[in-house]
């Protein structure tokens, strides 16, 4: 883990560094503004017109809450936003207006009217999709929302791997693959930045678990970081290109990501060529020096004074020669063009009208594209000649569940459900007002819907009793700075249990942050994965039930049958006393979800991938060769049922020769819209990086030649059907890829 190199580390003094006067170079302060120059060319001349104070200004971030427990409360803070960064007026540089995050423009605390916004459905429900080109539509929602809220940075999208089912904060990332949750954030984030906002990719990195997050040593090899979760980031930020990179709170093998010279200067800065720059998660900054070196640019979320480590401190290391005045000089100049290049700066955000009709249909589009049918003896869709079904639980008459913390976004009409969850933050849980029930109702004019709550198992089990058919719905509040048990809480695998004992045609609504266990699979007819399907979630799932969707959601991560079955049955660190440093070691490494149950030779409840249709399809003509040295997949699907259906196709990777750390990989992946008796030709590249190994010595990528097989398979527990093609040896570059080399 090399440091910074010490011609880097230098001291060197800038014209108005210290010891020169505080007041600008003779560069005129517009000159940075002329349209006409290259962005690179404009922050540095915006550079050479600061003065050092100025430039302080442009680095230090401040929490936006207009809170007591905010000692600064600036007044240039948008409301009850994440955070606010100063401008400097004298030169036209405008304020850096914080929000997060993934799937919307959120909250600190609970919205007015005034604030509520259009909530997407969940990061994981995104990633079920796998359809990137929806994810950039509803990117470009949000993002447009963002902008008319008056931010100019969004902390968005967060994509750190799904390693334990239990993190409660699985619902803001991308699921358990490097692949799928790169190519799906990257295609958010680019959604969100053609709105010319700043996207910032989160959390760098290996902050997989929320219990002690700002103690925990996250240790694992270089070889398996690469190629897991840094692999899904560096797929990020050659699709999406975000502008910034949020580092995290852990530490990853004992150093602090936000001072992890290795993390940022060398991988980021360094092997990926990344031109942005890295803010801290909130208050993620610890100490100036080393942060400085370590290649963080901007900290964030200062809300008590003297907790910060830039300001006059920054001022003091400079002037004392622990840091150089270059450095700062390159975190405005990171900062400057990051803002210039996305076109934040030349076309300033401000408040302004929100078109909410036009962003309720993307957020419901998005939303039936990535709820999941896991199960379905028949039962699904329902028969518009069903008399009576019963509806019960989860607070399905008047809405649906939402994820807590940060990323809380208010949708229109405000928290369905109060008094649940803890009274302060990351609660309460929030409701999204959209009722399935309601939504139901409509879908089935001529059925009669009963309802019950569901906290009378009795009478719960009695209504199922008296219908054709039963509904349970249940939910897992899921939110940030907490972890969660994968057993559903509050007893509801009690209730299930006891409505499928009084009626085997039930069906299984789950609202879940992540992956959670189902004892009760065998007794129930249907199961449903709705994730936190946003504001248009009720109507969703009633249209996925009623057949007027034809579910295409297909799971980004598996569903352990126990927790037995996992690298850690139960997240490390819940014992430990409060502050209390302790090390997680991820032995694991980049076997992460299926590949993990693949290596164990274990059969997961359900698999990566999985997701079942109302149509039926099949895959034919497969064959791979080796194109200017890429592979190329090619193979037809036609749709051989009578509906109209998305078909996700899956394509796996592995060496016949072994070597991995597990036997497969997801190599490439597609969505094809299939009319009733249609079939169409796809044909798919697979990275290379999928296809080799990190070599630490070399610092590259090996593809170790030889034969490959590639196999076309519903889920990452099907042994698929699979063509061999030979690879020949190839050293790829750490930083590059063909990801890296395709237009945007
Ligand atoms: C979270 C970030 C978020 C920031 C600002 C932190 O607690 O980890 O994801 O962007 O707060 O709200």
């Amino acid at each position: 883990m090399a440091a910074l190199s010490a011609a880097a580390c230098a001291p060197t003094r800038a014209p108005n560094g210290p010891g020169s006067p505080a007041s600008p170079s003779d560069v005129p302060a517009a000159s940075w503004a002329d349209r006409s120059l290259s962005a690179e060319k404009r922050a540095d001349l915006l550079v050479a017109s600061l003065t050092l104070e100025e430039k302080l200004t442009l680095v230090t971030g401040y929490f936006g809450v207009q809170k007591e427990w905010n000692e600064y409360q600036l007044a240039e803070a948008r409301p009850q936003s994440a955070g606010v960064v100063r401008g400097v007026p004298r030169v036209g540089f405008p304020p850096q207006w914080q929000t997060d995050a993934g799937s919307g423009v959120a909250t600190q605390g609970e919205a007015p009217p005034e604030l509520e916004r259009t909530l997407l459905p969940s990061g994981i429900l995104m990633a079920s999709t796998f359809d990137p080109a929806l994810a950039e539509r509803a990117g470009a929602m949000i993002g447009s929302e963002a902008r008319a809220s008056g931010f100019n940075v969004m902390l968005a999208g967060g994509v750190n791997l799904l390693r334990d089912p239990g993190n409660g904060r699985n619902f803001e990332y991308g699921g358990e693959d490097p692949l799928l949750a790169g190519t799906m954030v990257g295609a958010l984030v680019r959604g969100i930045q053609s709105n010319r906002i700043v996207s910032t990719v989160k959390h760098f990195a290996l902050n997989d678990q929320e219990t002690g997050r700002r103690v925990v040593d996250v240790q694992i090899d270089e070889a398996a970081a690469r190629a897991s979760d840094l692999l899904a980031f560096q797929l990020v930020i050659e699709q999406g290109k975000p502008a910034s990179v949020m580092c995290s709170y852990n530490r990853v093998n004992g150093t602090y990501a936000c001072q992890n010279g290795w993390l940022l200067n060398q991988v980021l800065k360094g092997d990926w060529g990344f031109p942005g720059y890295v803010m801290t998660d909130w208050g993620a900054q610890n100490d100036t020096v080393k942060d400085a070196i370590a290649g963080l640019d901007q900290e964030t979320g200062v809300r008590v004074k003297g907790e910060y480590q830039w300001l006059d401190k920054l001022q003091a290391a400079i002037r004392a020669e622990k840091v150089p005045q270059a450095r700062l000089d390159d975190m405005v100049r990171r900062i400057a063009r990051a803002l210039i290049s996305v076109g934040a700066i030349d076309d300033p955000v401000k408040p302004g009208p929100i078109d909410f009709a036009a962003h309720s249909l993307v957020t419901q589009s998005a939303a039936e594209a990535g709820i999941v049918l896991l199960k379905n003896s028949g039962v699904l869709p329902l028969s518009p000649t069903t008399k009576r079904i019963a509806v019960i639980g989860g607070h399905a008459d008047v809405g649906v569940l939402t994820g807590g913390g940060s990323a809380q976004v208010y949708a229109r009409g405000g928290n369905a459900v109060r008094g649940l969850g803890p009274a302060h933050w990351p609660g309460p849980q929030v409701y999204a007002p959209s009722s399935p029930l309601a939504a139901l109702r409509q879908e089935l004019p001529s059925c009669e819907l009963s309802w019950a709550d569901g906290t009378d198992v009795r009478a719960a089990a009695a209504a199922a009793g008296a219908a054709e058919l039963a509904i349970v719905f249940v939910t897992q509040w899921t939110a940030e700075a907490m972890d969660f048990s994968v057993t559903l809480p509050d007893a509801q695998d009690a209730l299930v249990a006891a409505v499928a004992r009084a009626n085997p045609r039930t069906v299984v609504v789950l609202e879940t942050g992540g992956p959670v266990l189902m004892p009760w699979i065998d007794s129930v007819a249907g199961v449903v994965e709705a994730w936190y399907p946003g504001s248009v979630g009720g109507t969703a799932i009633a249209r996925v039930l009623s057949g007027a969707v034809n579910p295409s959601g297909h799971l980004p991560a598996s569903f352990p049958r126990s927790v037995e079955q996992l690298p850690r049955p139960r997240i490390v660190g819940a014992e430990v006393p409060k502050d209390q440093p302790f090390s997680v070691r991820l032995s694991e490494g980049a076997a992460v979800g299926y590949r993990w149950y693949e290596a164990r030779k274990q059969a997961p409840l359900f698999a990566f991938g999985h997701g079942l249709s109302y149509t039926e399809f099949a895959q034919s003509e497969l064959a791979a060769r080796v194109v200017a040295e890429e592979l190329e997949v090619s193979f037809r699907a036609a749709n051989r049922g009578g509906r109209a259906g998305k078909h996700v196709a899956l394509v796996f990777v592995s060496p016949r020769a072994g070597g991995w750390e597990a036997p497969r990989r997801l190599g490439a992946f597609t969505k094809l819209d299939l009319a009733p008796g249609a079939s169409q030709l796809a044909s798919l590249r697979v990275d290379p990086r999928l296809l080799a190994t990190f070599d630490v010595a070399k610092q590259a990528w090996h593809v170790a030649g030889g034969d490959y097989a590639v196999t076309l398979a519903a889920s990452a527990a099907d042994a698929g059907q699979s063509v061999t093609v030979q690879l020949p040896e190839r050293w790829l570059p750490a930083g590059s890829g063909a990801a890296a080399r395709s237009p945007r």
